[in-house]
């Protein structure tokens, strides 16, 4: 292996840019040259390479989005775009891969290793946190402590009008990050699309705080747990109260990532290039509590992530 290929695809996440920093750093050390790959994998179906070395990457460390741009790739799913891609892999002796994104990702890169046998590894950066095989991915906490900078903020005119915000979050289709915010938030409620939940119970509660004198009531919900807006003309509908909706949407996809982002970044990064050194064929770099972990490639987009059951249960608790 002399030279290793990065790419950034599928939604970009703060903390990109510090993944692709270590990669290039760790590479230059063990003497191995690296190409970006620009836009995601359209990038390598059309041959948009450059060379990257140490200097490359200064200052990108604390940047969010990434300096590869990416971009969701419909023709990767086709196979004459996997052909495209090998093509561009044995035109600019590309002899290793190293993709940075969520579970889409992973497939093409699956497929890309299925079609030529280029090694290569998987590095999950989303702010989702809904790949199989790692309990963090990069940028999740920089979205989470995004998320928490707003509704902290929301919280204080919530109480001074006596209003029921629901605050839409990221996650189309899981709810780690509406979660994470809603437990860290200390909200009312949280809604996520794998909990079934019901307004009319949801509602009796609110009543029941208003009674108990809450000053304000505060939902978190992941944008793929139903229509927000119906949801808030039904709050209002039944309960009488003032209901506003606020959604972040992409804000929490942007801003310098936070340490926490940068350290998972830095080792996973390292990590990827330290695999790919010792034959590592088909794999994603994780992290299970503090120690890095490696599982086969496939897993991470075939598998089922589980969210965290006994922390929806205790949030609910802890809002009471
Ligand atoms: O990266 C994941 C994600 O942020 C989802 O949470 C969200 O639904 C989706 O990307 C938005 O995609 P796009 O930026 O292409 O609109």
């Amino acid at each position: 292996m002399k030279r290793i290929g990065v790419v950034t695809a599928g939604g970009d996440a703060p903390g990109m840019n510090a993944a692709i920093r270590a990669i290039v750093r760790t590479a230059v050390f063990n003497d191995l040259a690296v190409v970006g790959i620009e836009r995601g994998y359209a990038g390598l179906i059309e041959g948009k390479i450059h060379s990257l070395d140490i200097r490359s990457v200064s200052g990108i460390i604390n940047r969010g989005g990434t300096i590869l741009k990416t971009a969701r790739c419909e023709e990767m799913k086709t196979s004459h775009g996997i052909q495209k891609a090998v093509q561009t892999l044995k035109d600019y002796e590309i002899n290793a891969l190293i993709v940075i994104g969520g579970g889409g990702s992973f497939r093409g890169a699956s497929e890309l290793h299925q079609a030529c046998g280029v090694p290569v590894v998987g590095i999950p950066a989303t702010i989702d946190n809904d790949v199989y095989g790692t309990d963090a991915t990069i940028g999740f906490d920089t979205a989470v402590n995004t998320a928490l900078f707003s509704i902290d903020r929301i919280r204080d005119t919530a109480t001074s009008h006596e209003r029921v915000f629901i605050v839409e979050v990221m996650g189309r289709k899981r709810g780690f990050l509406a979660l994470a915010v809603g437990f860290a938030e200390g909200a009312e409620f949280i809604l996520v699309p794998e909990i079934e939940f019901n307004l009319d119970s949801i509602c009796e509660k609110l009543k029941q705080g208003r009674e108990k004198e809450k000053a304000s009531e505060i939902i978190v919900k992941a944008e793929g747990a139903g229509d927000s807006v119906k949801v808030a003309e039904e709050i209002k509908e039944k309960t009488g109260y003032d209901v506003r909706l606020t959604i972040l949407g992409h804000t929490l996809r942007g801003g310098a990532p936070t340490a926490q982002s940068r350290i998972l970044a830095n080792q996973f990064g390292s990590y990827a290039v330290d695999l790919l050194l010792d034959g590592a064929r088909k794999n994603m770099v994780g992290i299970r509590g503090q120690r890095l972990t490696s599982v086969d490639l496939d897993d991470s987009w075939k598998r089922r992530k589980d969210l965290n059951k006994r922390l929806y249960r205790l949030a609910e608790i802890l809002s009471s």
